[in-house]
């Protein structure tokens, strides 16, 4: 089971190429498609999510996609499902298996992600299903006192069980402790709260013995709140992004795939462009849901004639990011 996992988890994060979240739950994605003018039925998520799947050329710059649970089970126009679809392009299927988040009793202000009672069964039935990797997403707040030490303690312990079951299981997990961008505070602020939830993560990954070579993880930049009054560059964003991973993550994780948590999309690939003139042990590439999908979803609007128009504007935005990970340099240290 390591050495397949390990296999995948470099296989996601190849030179070159990142990882496409399209794994919003039903309710998000029809919110998504109700604000896009579409109507939010199970057709058109299935629909909206064949377009992304089927983008010609996807595999020149996606390495796997990560879907939810019910488009796991849907299928392509053609019959295929869409693991199969995704498999016979060189794509590698992802399946998000947390539950959600929710208000945790005890914290005030916090939540914790859900979806570990039943978690082997279910992981089981995934990889039958024929995922490849799986998602799991931490929510971290940051405000006057927050996040409180037990808050980030549950989040990063949950995270842990998870990614020792996905292992167990011969699923490689994606461990995603996202320190939201909502707020006034500062870039600083972000790196102090994010190098502190990934000392918890790395602890705990550790107390579980999740092999770090065989997982991914997806992480915030760090960057300033979305309500702070100035915005750094590129360059800032990338110090203080690769200072603060080199401070924290072992030498032997697979690598580092970041989300973009709601920057405009060209902020994002300007950040991960920036990154990639640092030297690090492991390669820094995207696992991006809305800075990809956006603009497809808008030139798609719904409409069948509309699907490649929503496809090449989904190709561009993944070109770009490809485009920005293929500057990177990698040494080992320490
Ligand atoms: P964003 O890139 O839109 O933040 O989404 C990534 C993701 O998978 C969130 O869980």
């Amino acid at each position: 089971m390591t050495s397949a996992c390990r296999q995948v988890a470099a296989r996601m994060v190849a030179p070159g190429k990142g990882i496409l979240a399209a794994d919003e739950s039903i309710g998000t994605m029809s919110m998504r498609l109700g604000k896009a003018g579409v109507e939010p039925s199970e057709e058109n998520r299935r629909g909206y999510r064949e377009l992304l799947a089927t983008t010609p050329g996807l595999a020149d710059g996606v390495s796997g996609i990560i879907f939810c649970d019910e488009t796991l089970r849907q299928r392509l126009s053609d019959g295929r499902t869409f693991a199969d679809g995704l498999a016979a392009a060189g794509i590698l299927p992802g399946i998000k298996v947390d539950t959600g988040t929710t208000a945790c009793p005890g914290l005030p202000g916090e939540t914790i992600t859900e979806g570990l009672d039943g978690l082997a069964g279910r992981l089981a039935e995934y990889a039958q299903l024929g995922a490849a990797f799986a998602k799991w997403r931490a929510v971290i707040r940051i405000g006057d006192d927050l996040p409180s030490e037990a808050g980030v303690r549950a989040n990063a312990h949950a995270l842990a069980r998870y990614a020792a079951a996905c292992q167990q299981a011969g699923i490689v997990p994606i461990v995603e402790p996202e320190v939201l961008m909502d707020g006034t505070h500062s870039l600083r602020r972000c790196a102090q709260v994010t190098t502190r939830v990934h000392h918890a993560v790395i602890a705990e990954l550790a107390a579980f013995s999740v092999d770090p070579a065989g997982m991914v993880l997806k992480p915030n930049m760090i960057v300033e709140g979305a309500s702070y009054p100035e915005r750094s560059t590129p360059e800032q964003v990338a110090e203080a992004t690769v200072n603060g991973l080199l401070s924290v993550l072992p030498n032997d994780l697979a690598g580092v795939a970041f989300l973009s948590g709601g920057q405009p999309a060209e902020r994002a690939t300007a950040n991960l462009a920036a990154m990639q003139a640092h030297r690090t042990p492991w390669p820094l590439t995207f696992s991006f849901g809305r800075a990809l999908v956006n603009v497809a979803l808008t030139a798609w609007a719904g409409d069948a004639g509309r699907v490649p128009a929503g496809q090449s504007a989904l190709a561009e935005r993944v070109a770009a990011n490809a485009e920005a990970v293929r500057g990177r340099q990698r040494v080992q240290t320490g």
